[in-house]
């Protein structure tokens, strides 16, 4: 899935799917990369689909980097006030995750009980970025 969001910010722009890589170097592989776009019918407000980190370089600060250069890149584009949505599972292998995001300051603002499955609840958190 995560692919296939790339190769559509590649290859249709017009999809509105815009990716960040982060690198350590022009010849070096990606160490993680982060996949955004403008949420329909908002003013002002930016949709997180994907944020991952190789696993062998996580915990080392790379997400977290990747997570501002985003935010700058939004804020720059459409001002203070700019909102962020992430969405997200309750499973608990997504804890960290959630985690990541608490840690840089997004808020959980919804919960939908079964979403994805009767014991599997989508998470929204949040942010403002001013
Ligand atoms: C979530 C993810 C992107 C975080 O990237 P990362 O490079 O490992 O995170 P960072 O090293 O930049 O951590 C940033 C902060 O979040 C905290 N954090 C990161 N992962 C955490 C975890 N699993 N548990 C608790 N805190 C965590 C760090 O302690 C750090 O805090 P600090 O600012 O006090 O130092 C990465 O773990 C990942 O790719 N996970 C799998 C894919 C995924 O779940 N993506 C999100 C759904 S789209």
């Amino acid at each position: 899935m995560a692919v296939e969001l790339i190769d559509d910010t590649l290859k249709r722009p017009e999809a509105g799917y815009e990716t960040l890589v982060a690198v350590d170097g022009p010849e070096e592989d990606p160490l993680g990369y982060t996949c955004f776009g403008r949420t329909p019918m908002t003013e002002q407000t930016w949709d997180l689909y994907w944020i991952a980190v190789d696993p062998a370089t996580q915990g080392r600060g790379v997400g977290k980097q990747l997570l501002a250069a985003f935010e700058e890149l939004s804020k720059h584009r459409t001002g203070s006030g700019t909102i962020v949505r992430v969405e997200t599972s309750s499973q608990e292998e997504y804890d960290g995750t959630v985690a990541f995001y608490l840690r840089n300051d997004y808020t959980t603002v919804g919960r939908i009980t079964g979403f994805y499955r009767h014991d599997d609840d989508l998470l929204i958190l949040s942010k403002r970025l001013t």
